[in-house]
């Protein structure tokens, strides 16, 4: 994956910061006055938050990158966690530095019923929150694995996204879909306008498995494992672009929706 992006961007990094030393060094020799020396003192206390906040956002790119990988069915029978399990072992082949965090929704045991604006959450929602929410708020990124029910995707999926909302923000999702012929591509598409709505940027690729019934063998494996690796690879691709450079971007910048 991206060494290079790493490498350049601890680059520029650098090279700020020495810039601005240097600026700062120039400015304090010239002070002969009151006037400048107070002036020197806010260049040096300017440069060394620059400076701070450089360091802070080298040390972000290079930090490995946090993936919560969300599995979005939880009814009996289901083939969520297959298909979890195949892109799992892909991701690892072609995104080895990516630190993932399954998520299984089937074991959130979020009610639907909210409390009022201001209100305190059941117990048992107070309970489900303190499991989920520190994964959600920790990820740098998200990829979402989900059937197609009805043309959109299952009502579990909605209820976790819709619990929250500063988790998600300002951080990128990816999609593993599934379902008939459309291989839940119109789950996808809705998911989309949710995630919009929420400050998240959704990947353009995805990974799309047509047909469970006849797209992924007794062995787990998707039957066309080239296309579906090929689709994988590039959707991670894009995810680790998106991750790095927002988590870089929320480090300097606080994002504030
Ligand atoms: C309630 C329900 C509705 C479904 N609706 C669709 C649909 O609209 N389009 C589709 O392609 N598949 C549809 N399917 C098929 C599912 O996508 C397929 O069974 C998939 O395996 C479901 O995911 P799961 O096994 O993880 O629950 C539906 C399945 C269920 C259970």
């Amino acid at each position: 994956m991206p060494d290079t992006t790493a490498t350049a961007t601890t680059t520029d990094a650098d090279t700020t910061a020495t810039t601005t030393d240097a600026d700062t060094t120039a400015t304090t020799t010239d002070a002969d006055t009151t006037a400048t020396a107070t002036t020197t003192d806010a260049d040096t206390t300017d440069a060394a938050a620059t400076a701070a906040t450089t360091d802070a956002a080298a040390t972000a790119a290079a930090a490995a990158l946090r993936v919560a990988v969300i599995v979005g069915s939880v009814r009996e029978g289901r083939l969520g966690p297959t298909v979890t399990d195949w892109f799992l072992k892909t991701a690892g082949t072609h995104a080895p530095d990516l630190h993932l965090d399954v998520i299984d929704l089937a074991g959130v045991d979020l009610p639907l019923a909210m409390p009022d604006w201001g209100g305190a959450p059941t117990p048992q929602a107070a309970a489900a929150l303190a499991a989920v929410s520190p994964r959600l708020a920790r990820a740098d990124a998200f990829v979402v694995v989900t059937p197609e029910y009805n043309h959109s995707f299952p009502a579990a999926l909605k209820n976790l996204i819709d619990w929250h909302r500063e988790q998600w923000q300002a951080k990128p999702v990816g999609f593993v879909s599934y379902g008939g012929l459309g291989g839940g591509l119109r789950a996808v598409e809705q998911l989309r306008l949710v995630f919009a709505e929420l400050h998240a940027v959704t990947m353009r690729d995805s990974v799309s498995l047509h047909g469970p019934w006849s797209g992924i063998g007794p062995d787990g494996e998707p039957r066309d494992t080239a296309v579906s690796e090929g689709a994988a690879k590039g959707m991670l691709g894009q995810l680790h672009w998106w991750a790095r450079a927002l988590r870089t971007a929320r480090t300097q910048h606080p994002y504030g929706a």
